[in-house]
């Protein structure tokens, strides 16, 4: 299966940034996590990063021509307020979609515990740290395999 990974703003910053609640994982770490977690279930996994809305949507549109088969997309902070890249996520209906989050954003700020995003997703997980990159490929595969 062919994932496209997208991770959004500052989580390249992952180790770096407010390890009590990211954990002191290096956004590398999390690479070499979803890889070989990747490898190890028999898919290829393209990892993208950006800090940027438009560069995350650019990125998307791409995954509708080249063979992209689900999508794993940790937005950052775009999550609680990026209209754009929920309407870019809603372009791709035939292409299972998992939202992940390091935090459990439903128990931290309240600005947090919306995602505007998360609607646009067939599955949604938050608070399992890195593990729920690993848990959101097993449900794509499982998705697949319906
Ligand atoms: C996050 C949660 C967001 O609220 C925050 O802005 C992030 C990381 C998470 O993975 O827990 O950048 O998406």
């Amino acid at each position: 299966m062919k994932l496209l990974v997208i991770n959004g703003p500052n989580l390249n910053f992952l180790g770096i940034r407010e390890p009590e609640i990211y954990g002191s994982e290096s956004y590398e770490a999390l690479l070499e996590k979803i890889r070989s977690y990747a490898k190890e279930r028999g898919c290829s996994a393209d990892c993208f990063q950006s800090n940027h809305e438009g560069a995350i949507i650019d990125r998307l549109q791409e995954a509708y021509r080249d063979g992209t088969e689900g999508i794993i997309i940790n937005p950052g902070a775009f999550t609680h307020y990026s209209y754009a890249i929920h309407d870019a996520l809603k372009s791709l209906p035939g292409i299972p979609k998992a939202e992940v989050h390091l935090s459990d954003i439903t128990a931290r700020e309240e600005f947090r515990a919306t995602s505007v995003t998360a609607p646009a997703c067939d599955y949604f997980l938050y608070g399992k740290g890195t593990d729920g990159y690993t848990e959101a490929m097993d449900l794509l595969l499982a998705h697949r395999d319906k």
